[in-house]
Formats: structure tokens, sequence, C-alpha cells
């Protein structure tokens, strides 16, 4: 059964953008890597890069290199990419599978993938020295829904705690079976935040996207988390068609058996702090990885999920649904970078937002919250 219960808009009369800084100062992102990335459940992306024991990823979170990976006992693990010896970057290959061990290039310090030290030359000749002391710097590690997360926190809240107004609520959507069919890594000339508030409201659909607004009118459906870390809601998708996609025309098989009649017809819009963006259509389901690389340019990484048989079965046709947002991205990344220039200005001052703004409204008020100011 879904636990989905829209209620009315979270707009507070009022609201206002957010002040030129947020968008230009070097000294607003360093606080942001430390109030909020470093702290938070940041999504690393599907665990099904994990399949095999040994396979591993990197990824950067708040400026630090982390390794992701299964250890040979199958168990999921995240590892400061930080040799114990004299520090050096341990691993530089992008992803791969280890094998039994994980050895620093420098000194030959070897560390087996739970990351216990298991060889350090010479060190027995250190009086007092014990290996059980100098394990790698973990991090803290959960699966939810087929995605990870990794908290760099020494004391993380626990995921779920922090993820507790999300457990079970996609669970219809049947999204841990679903299937990468393409990926697509998107450097955007813009703040991260601008890309947040962006895919937040539709008010923008009918002038930047007309293909798109055609197909989910954006005074269509409601909003059923308003406030807090995880914002979003449905939009309808407007008959005769069937999905977001280039054609109208389903791409595939429905993403889950259980999803109900009534949301075979809505696709479902999520940000999930700190950096994932979740869209729900009912034969496919893509996600946004959000990470700031400067004030003013963000890199996106996006996958498209499919039911498994939708990737082998001839009549389904993932490009349709792949064009319709890549299209769709491309068009906000144009128009973000626009909103980047102008916010630069130093003629601009906040502006007011509308009652269909209040879900970039009340990220907003979450962004701040988690930056501390209330
Ligand atoms: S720094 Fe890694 S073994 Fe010396
Ligand atoms: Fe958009």
């Amino acid at each position: 059964m879904s636990t989905y219960r829209p209620t009315s808009t979270s707009y507070k009369e009022g609201a206002r953008t957010l002040p030129r800084d947020y968008y230009t100062s070097e000294s607003i992102l360093a606080e942001e890597r430390e109030r909020i990335f470093s702290r938070s459940w940041n999504c690393v992306g599907r665990a099904s890069r994990l399949a095999r024991p040994g396979d591993y990823f990197l990824r950067e979170i708040a400026g630090e290199s982390i390794i992701v990976l299964r250890d040979r006992s199958g168990t999921l693990r995240a590892f400061f990419n930080v040799c114990r010896h004299r520090g050096t970057r341990l691993c530089s290959e992008e992803s791969g599978r280890l094998g039994e061990t994980l050895q620093c290039s420098y000194h030959a310090w070897t560390y087996a993938t739970d990351g216990r030290l298991v060889g350090a030359p010479h060190m027995q000749d250190v009086p007092g020295f014990d290996k059980a002391d100098y394990p790698l710097h973990a991090a803290a590690i959960a699966e939810w829904e087929g995605f990870l997360f990794v908290n760099l926190a020494e004391q993380p809240a626990p995921f779920d705690r922090a993820w507790a107004a999300l457990q079970g609520r996609f669970a219809r959507f049947g999204l841990p079976a679903l299937v990468a069919g393409h990926r697509v890594v998107y450097d955007v000339r813009a703040n991260w935040k601008l890309v947040f508030q962006n895919y937040s409201e539709c008010l923008h659909c009918p002038t930047i996207h007309p293909k798109l607004a055609a197909v989910l009118p954006y005074q269509s459906g409601a909003n059923d988390l308003t406030e807090g870390p995880f914002l979003g809601g449905y939009m309808e998708i407007k008959s005769p068609n069937q999905s977001a996609t280039m054609s109208g025309r389903a791409c595939g098989h429905l993403v889950s058996g259980d999803l109900p009649d009534r949301d075979r017809h809505r696709a479902f819009y999520y940000t999930l702090m700190p950096n994932l963006l979740l869209s729900l259509h009912p034969d496919y389901v893509n996600y946004y990885l959000v990470r700031p690389l400067a004030v003013d340019r963000t890199e996106v990484e996006s996958e498209w999920l499919f039911h498994p048989e939708t990737l082998t079965d001839a009549g389904s046709n993932i490009r349709d649904a792949i064009e319709f947002w890549d299209l769709t991205n491309r068009q906000d990344w144009e128009i973000v970078g626009q909103a980047q220039l102008g916010i630069s200005s130093r003629r601009y001052t906040p502006g007011p937002y509308s009652p269909r703004e209040s879900v970039p409204a009340a990220w907003d008020r979450e962004y701040l919250r988690q930056m501390g100011g209330s």
C-alpha cells in the first residue's frame, strides 16, 4: 500500500531568494562543506556498482577522496583514501576490483579490504608498534532502496533516523531491482544551490521546457514533503501521454508491478539533501548526484534506471526517456547558468518567491538551518 499523503502548499508569505554571497563567496562554499556535506549522508550512487567482493569506486565528498567498496566477505565499507603511514593517497584508479589487499605504492603498507593493516615493512623494529592501531580511517556507509550513502562525520546521525521520513515511502517503485541503462555527467556553470532550487519548481517549465510542459502541466499535482531536508511531490502525466518521454509513450515495462493505478499516471520529483535529486516515473527512474566544484560550477552525474526486462526487451525504447531528460537537463543548465551570471551582479538583490515556488523557498529555509542559521 502507498503511504502517499498529499498536503497543501508550504508557501510562507515574504519568502525571498538568498543574498548574492551565497552564490559567489568562497568562504560560504567552504562553510557548506563543513556544515552540510561533511556531516550528512551523501548519496554515492547505486549499490549494484559493487556487485562482487573487492569491487570499489572512488567518490569525492566535501573535498575528501573516499574509497567505497565491498570487502572480501561481502560487507559494504567506505574508507578515507589516506595511508596510515605517511598519509599518501592509496588509490587513484576511479574504480576497479581489489584482490585480497590494498597496498600503498609508497612504502608498501598493506591493508585488508576490511581496512585492517596487515603489512608494514620494518615496523616490527619499532618498539610498541601494533598494526591493530593503524587501520584505514573508516566513514559510515548505508544502503537505501538500492542507493549507497556515505557520512564522513566521526559520530554520524544513524542513517535510519536521519532518513526516517523516507523509510518505505517509495517501496511501491521497486527501486532496489532497477538497473542503470544510461549515465551522463554534466558540467554546470552555476552554484549547486541553483541546481536544487531549479529542480524544485516547474513555474519555469512553460518557458524553458515547452516539450516537458506539454506532458507534465506545471499546475498539476501536489507536494507531499513540504518542509525539512526532503522535499517534493508529484505531477500528473497528461493523457494520452503515458510517460515523460519524447514520444509520450511508455519506454518499457512498469518499474514495478506493485505500482498502484493512480501512480501509473504520475511523475514524482524529490530533492533529498544534501546531494540527491530523485525523479520517479511509471516506467523509469532517473536521479542526479550534485557536487559543488566551485562557487559557480557544479558536477551533476545522472543515471536512468529501468526494470531489468526493459533493458532486454526488443520492444522497449529507453532512448525515448533518455532524450527527454537530456534535452530538459540541458535547458535547465543553460538557464541556471544565466541565473548565476545575473545573481553575480552588484545590483542583484533577493527577489520574492511566488506560491508556485514554495518548495525552493522551503529548501532555502532548510539550507539556512543546516548552515547554522536557526
Ligand atoms: S605512505 Fe603509505 S606506505 Fe608510506
Ligand atoms: Fe527545469
